[in-house]
């Protein structure tokens, strides 16, 4: 049989899983794809894949997995360009605040010099994040001109990605961020993350609460899909003291097990409807 939907993957974790539980469910034919024993002659017809959801962790993988399939005429969710726009930090920036997105203000330099310029004259505390990364990997808050210096030169050695040094502005806001999935053009669950710690992810200890989502939340999350031309995404916020809401990032291949388990919401099964749902 054909399949409906190919899930394609590169680590089953619980999202995956609950996404192929769904399927047998909904009696939709779901095909696992281990996209590590995936080889794609780029010059043949590819084999019938159904919708696939793009669930590679790896970002290279994703990406380029992604632009293979897509470019041989293959339906993926999230498309290629939401790899590329929601994948990097500084892409999704400019992209929201052309959609009118708040956002937190940033700054770009693109040497250890530039980068230390703009910090004493712009002032402390800042974020310094990877343009490409998740699960909070190598974000660092810069206190003062000490640490900036320390930082920003370990990254001089690191692989070119990491000298592009994109700077933050520290959001003064409760300890907690949001993660609101997005399916289509709904915001499907949200929650809060709570910490301790300054970087409020999931990955490093943060705490999962159900959050309320507002019509405000909703629209804002509807432009900043539309920005990074998603299908379903993950989008964080965080409740700025000065600005309100701002949207900090966008995920491509979002997470979403805590956001189930809190929110009793069966965010596999409106993923797949979706999928069902969507023009090939
Ligand atoms: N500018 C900021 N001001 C204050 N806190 C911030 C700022 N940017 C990020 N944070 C905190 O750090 C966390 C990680 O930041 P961000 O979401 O940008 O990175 P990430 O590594 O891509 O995370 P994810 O795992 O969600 O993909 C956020 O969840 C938030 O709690
Ligand atoms: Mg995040």
């Amino acid at each position: 049989m054909n399949p409906d939907v190919t899930i394609l993957y590169d680590s089953i974790r619980w999202e995956e899983k609950a996404l192929l539980e769904a399927g047998k469910k909904k009696d939709i034919n779901i095909q696992m794809v281990d996209c590590k024993k995936l080889a794609l002659d780029l010059e043949k017809k590819p084999k019938d894949y159904g919708v696939v959801i793009q669930r590679c962790v790896s970002y290279y993988r994703n990406l380029h997995s992604t632009a293979a399939l897509e470019g041989m005429g293959v339906k993926v969710i999230n498309c290629l360009n939401t790899g590329v726009f929601a994948g990097n930090k500084l892409f999704t920036h400019m992209l929201l605040k052309k959609s009118g997105v708040p956002t937190p203000d940033a700054t770009v330099a693109f040497s250890k010099d530039a980068a230390i310029e703009a910090l004493e004259t712009d002032g402390y505390p800042k974020v310094i994040k990877p343009t490409v990364g998740s699960w909070g990997r190598l974000i660092s808050k810069i206190n003062d001109k000490e640490s900036a210096e320390g930082i920003i030169e370990s990254r001089e050695t690191m692989y070119p990605i990491y000298q592009i040094h994109y700077l933050e502005e520290f959001v003064k806001r409760p300890p907690r961020d949001i993660r609101a999935i997005m399916v289509g053009d709904k915001i499907v669950a949200a929650i809060y993350r709570k910490s301790e710690h300054w970087k409020t992810n999931m990955a490093l200890g943060g705490i999962a609460e159900p959050c309320e989502v507002t019509q405000e939340m909703e629209e804002m999350c509807i432009k900043a899909k539309k920005a990074v031309q998603g299908d379903i995404v993950g989008v964080d916020l965080m409740e700025s003291e000065e600005k309100g809401l701002v949207v900090h990032e966008v995920n491509n291949t979002t997470e979403y097990k805590n956001t189930v388990r809190v929110c009793d919401v069966d965010i596999p099964s409106l993923m797949l409807d979706y999928a069902m749902k969507v023009e090939r």
